[in-house]
């Protein structure tokens, strides 16, 4: 799918920050698109300046961690523009950071709600009518470096959500039909509104140079989007490191086949 023109786009989170980019981008390209979030005057204003510049804009007001607000997003879009092409799960929190110790089951939940929750209330809401629907679809989920390493301490609900959102991703691909395109984009810092005023998405990349680098990769239908250098090495780090412990601890041996899990989990798990 390279062109855009005319065809629906929804992003969640999309009155600020990266979903904001991104759903300018896909306006741009001459998609209509539809954004979400809680905040109505962050929409009004997201959505004049989309207009304002000749863009076809709209929003809905919706809490991604409640599943029936997200089927009405699904049932508005649906209902006024026929169809859905594109579903950008983007909305997300940072979370308080705190050690781990000291943190609590409703922090924890607060962030899961949202980041995980959120993207799986996406993914139940239009993932089935995507399929009815029958033709190429996206279904682009915004997940971050933390999904892949983690950079610091204080960072464990945000980290937790991001990592169980991409083993939702990771699986999701596996299960949707050819013709539904799962991606997952890992940004690192990037300027935006997360996290208040004081977090620090205050420096980092700007959000409008971050999406001129995943766009080339959404455009070729890479699975993973990435975008910070650096995210590279320090999941390189990680990989090395768990490497090293399988060579010392667990090598391969003559009829290790036997313990093959992914294989055994394929042959206990096929559709
Ligand atoms: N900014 C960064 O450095 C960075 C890095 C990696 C990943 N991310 C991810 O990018 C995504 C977008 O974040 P951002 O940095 O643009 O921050 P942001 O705060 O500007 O955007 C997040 C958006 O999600 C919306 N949102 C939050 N909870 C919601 C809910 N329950 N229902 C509907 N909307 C809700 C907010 O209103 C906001 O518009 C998030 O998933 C975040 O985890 C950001």
């Amino acid at each position: 799918m390279k062109s855009y023109n005319n065809k629906v786009v929804v992003v969640t989170g999309g009155a600020t920050g990266i979903g904001n980019s991104i759903a300018n981008k896909f306006a741009h390209e001459g998609a209509k698109v539809i954004i979400c979030a809680r905040r109505e005057d962050r929409l009004q204003q997201a959505v004049k300046e989309m207009t304002d510049k000749g863009l076809d804009a709209h929003y809905k007001v919706c809490d991604v961690s409640d599943l029936d607000d997200v089927k009405a997003l699904a049932d508005y879009v649906w209902n006024n523009f026929g169809q859905v092409d594109v579903l950008v799960n983007n909305a997300g929190v940072s979370g308080v950071p705190q050690p781990i110790i000291d943190s609590s089951k409703e922090a924890f939940q607060q962030v899961f709600d949202v980041n995980i929750f959120g993207m799986l209330n996406g993914i139940w809401a239009f993932g089935k009518r995507l399929i009815e629907q029958g033709s190429p679809a996206l279904i682009l989920n915004v997940n971050s470096e933390v999904g892949l390493y983690i950079p610091s301490p204080m960072v464990g609900s945000y980290a937790a959500s991001k990592y169980a959102a991409r083993a939702i991703c990771e699986t999701l691909r596996l299960e949707m039909p050819e013709y539904i395109q799962v991606s997952c984009i890992y940004p690192g810092i990037v300027q935006t509104e997360l996290g208040g005023s004081k977090a620090l998405t205050q420096v980092g990349m700007p959000a409008d140079e971050f999406v001129e680098i995943i766009w080339p990769q959404i455009e070729n239908r890479e699975f993973y989007i990435v975008s910070h250098p650096w995210a590279k090495d320090y999941f390189g780090e990680t990989a090395e490191e768990l490497t090293k412990a399988f060579d010392r601890y667990a090598p391969h041996f003559e009829g290790d086949e036997k313990y093959d899990s992914k294989l055994l989990a394929k042959q206990a798990f096929k559709s």
